[in-house]
């Protein structure tokens, strides 16, 4: 069996999933589709390529965040881990495992790795004195900082003196330098091996591996030490091979080392060197490639949720459709360059190499199938016209990371092979050939070589849009697209054009997607995962019944003497006129809310605010400090039950 063993960075929970979690994502489904086509359709024990992402999440990022929510830890990752386990399929992913860090059979091999490391003398207890970044987790000493702040994230950094455990990395520096050496392919692109290289150019300090219970207690406990818990990036790192089972398990034996670590260039030192370093000490072999992306900014700026630019990738691959939204992404930048994303981008690229190239491409050369071989393919052509050979060398190239080659070379390519192809069919101009009866069997070696063509640019494309890839095969007339291998129509197959195999995205339609991607000032960047304030403990209907809402009309409104925070109202509730108190007087205008239809807690005690009696509550949504009052939809009578 072939061996591939493919993963992503595991995410940390603190945030939901964005463009930049999705393009790691969509870019090691692509290279795993294409190590193992059709593995959708298989059986996940039959899978030749093994495939992992998961959540990271323990850590004061995470700890920091439930705390936000005031929801209990556990069910906080819970809650964040689904979110992207969810979002997954919607972009095709073919994932075979989700490794959580919070998973019992994760926690055991951290532990036995910690455990490993302690008997081998290579964990050793200090004191620490130095500087700390607590959003990064990270120590620093005198020397690293940048003005006094975290050289990494440029916050304030602060001074702490405790009992830690470090873990012999200085040990590994000159081995590990012989092996990037040594191994030109193993960090990747170049300009990032030479980072690391530079890197390691300074002494390489000693790795602490805990942290103190009682600064943070959401971790791993050590095995040796019940008052610590693993440094997140420890506990994180040995994923790759928890989920393997090591050191013992058939999938680890199986597939150990892994074939490629996809990573963005954010955490190149911590894969490159501390987990270098880590296996080195375990003993065990180096992944055969770690791949560093660049960054994706969005209209030029950073993503961020301040900035309200975050790019939702569920909401774009709604938008645009799985296939073209994978598509861009890989096409659009240089794979480990940085780059940009907009909506006008997006839909571009769509236009211009989906709809006008690649799918104009397919109807042109099904269409003449249809109308001058009754629908039918013509017998296989004595030459492969176009040099086919040349241009799937170059593709494999780049889906198998051949440095200087990505899988972005790869849909170069198979642009080029298009182009090729299209270049191919007006010099033959097959519509001429079929006026001449003598021109037959030239028209059919033309047909059958650009219907060919079509499918083997299908093949190329499979990995990156598996859907789109299956519609064309269906108008080929075949069960799946197939192989490069040149020549696998077969002649006598039944083909139709069909619909535009990528429908074009038209102005009005432009505008809706940019619509779509784009939130407005003031709203959040994604569906809020969490809610803003904690849920209330459950209560029973019962319970709820106990509170007696009903509709009401607001006759008169005024501001509370002396307050600016308090409006005096008079509501009709049908059988009886109310005085209530409402604290909305920033939020609305006594004019604003005159005649509005509100929905009011009836039986609530009556009391006295600033003096003024309030009988009744209004309702209204709180966000974030700005009050929204609740109303009916459509206009009702005062007093009708709410329930
Ligand atoms: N939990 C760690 C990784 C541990 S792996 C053992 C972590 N998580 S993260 O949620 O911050 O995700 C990091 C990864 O998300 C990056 O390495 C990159 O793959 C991806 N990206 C996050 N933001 C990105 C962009 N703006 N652009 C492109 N990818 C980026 O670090």
């Amino acid at each position: 069996m072939k061996r591939f063993y493919i993963t992503t960075p595991i995410y940390y929970v603190n945030d939901v999933p964005h463009l930049g979690h999705a393009y790691t994502t969509v870019a090691a489904d692509v290279l795993a589709r294409y190590h193992d086509p059709q593995r959708d359709k298989k059986d996940k024990n039959d899978r030749e390529v093994f495939f992992l992402t998961g959540t990271d999440e323990h850590g004061q990022k995470a700890e920091q965040a439930a705390k936000k929510t005031g929801e209990p830890i556990q069910e906080y990752v819970d809650r964040h881990a689904k979110v992207f386990q969810d979002l997954w399929p919607k972009l095709n992913i073919t994932n075979d495992d989700f490794i959580r860090t919070t998973e019992p059979r994760h926690t055991a091999k951290v532990q036995l790795a910690l455990q490993t490391l302690k008997d081998k003398r290579l964990i050793y207890a200090a004191d620490y004195e130095g500087w700390y970044c607590v959003p990064d987790e990270r120590f620093w000493t005198e020397k690293d900082l940048k003005e006094g702040n975290c050289p990494d994230c440029g916050r304030k950094v602060d001074q702490i003196r405790e009992k830690n455990y470090f873990f012999r990395m200085s040990d590994y520096q000159k081995r590990l330098m012989e092996h990037i050496i040594q191994n030109p392919d193993f960090i990747q692109p170049p300009s990032r091996r030479n980072e690391v290289l530079g890197f390691l150019q300074k002494p390489l300090g000693d790795l602490c591996i805990s942290r103190p219970k009682s600064r943070l207690p959401w971790g791993i406990e050590l095995p040796f030490d019940h008052e610590y818990v693993a440094y997140v990036w420890f506990d994180a790192l040995v994923n790759y091979i928890s989920v393997l089972d090591y050191p013992d398990g058939k999938n680890f034996k199986t597939y150990w080392p892994a074939s490629v670590h996809l990573i963005g260039k954010d955490i190149l030192t911590t894969h490159a060197v501390y987990w270098s370093a880590m296996l080195m000490a375990l003993e065990l072999p180096l992944p055969e490639k770690i791949f560093a992306h660049g960054w994706w900014t969005v209209d030029g700026k950073k993503m961020s949720k301040s900035l309200g630019n975050v790019v939702a990738p569920g909401a774009a691959a709604e938008a645009v459709g799985a296939d073209q939204f994978r598509y861009f992404l890989m096409r659009e930048v240089p794979f480990g360059l940085d780059g940009d994303f907009s909506a006008a981008a997006l839909v571009s690229r769509i236009n211009v190499d989906l709809a006008n190239n690649i799918g104009n491409l397919a109807s042109r050369v099904l269409s003449m199938i249809e109308k001058y071989r009754n629908s039918k393919i013509p017998a296989k052509s004595k030459e492969k016209a176009v040099d086919w050979i040349t241009y799937i060398i170059k593709y494999r190239n780049g889906m198998q990371l051949v440095v200087p080659s990505t899988p972005y070379h790869a849909l170069d390519h198979m642009i080029a092979f298009c182009d090729d192809t299209n270049r191919f069919i007006v010099e033959n101009a097959p519509w001429t050939l079929a006026k001449n009866e003598a021109d037959k069997e030239k028209l059919d070696d033309v047909l059958y070589t650009a219907a060919e063509s079509v499918r083997i640019i299908g093949v190329m494309f499979a990995p990156f849009m598996p859907d789109a890839a299956e519609r064309l095969a269906k108008k080929l007339g075949l069960a799946n697209i197939g192989t490069l291998d040149w020549g696998e129509l077969e002649p006598g197959t039944a083909v139709s054009a069909g619909e535009p195999l990528f429908p074009r995205i038209d102005e009005n339609k432009a505008k809706e997607i940019e619509a779509m991607l784009t939130p407005k000032t003031g709203e959040p960047a994604a569906a809020p995962a969490a809610p803003a304030t904690p849920l209330a403990p459950q209560i029973t209907i019962d319970d709820f019944m106990k509170v007696d809402l009903r509709t009401a009309r607001v006759l008169h409104a005024e501001p509370v003497p002396k307050s600016n925070k308090l409006l005096k109202l008079k509501v009709d509730l049908g059988f009886e006129q109310r005085q209530v108190v409402a604290g909305i007087a920033q939020h609305y205008k006594p004019e604003d809310i005159t005649g509005k239809n509100v929905v009011m807690v009836a039986n609530l005690k009556p009391a006295t605010l600033m003096g003024v009696e309030s009988h009744g509550m209004l309702l209204a949504a709180n966000d974030e400090g700005r009050l929204v009052l609740c109303g009916t939809w459509e206009t009702v009578q005062g007093g009708i039950k709410v329930k």
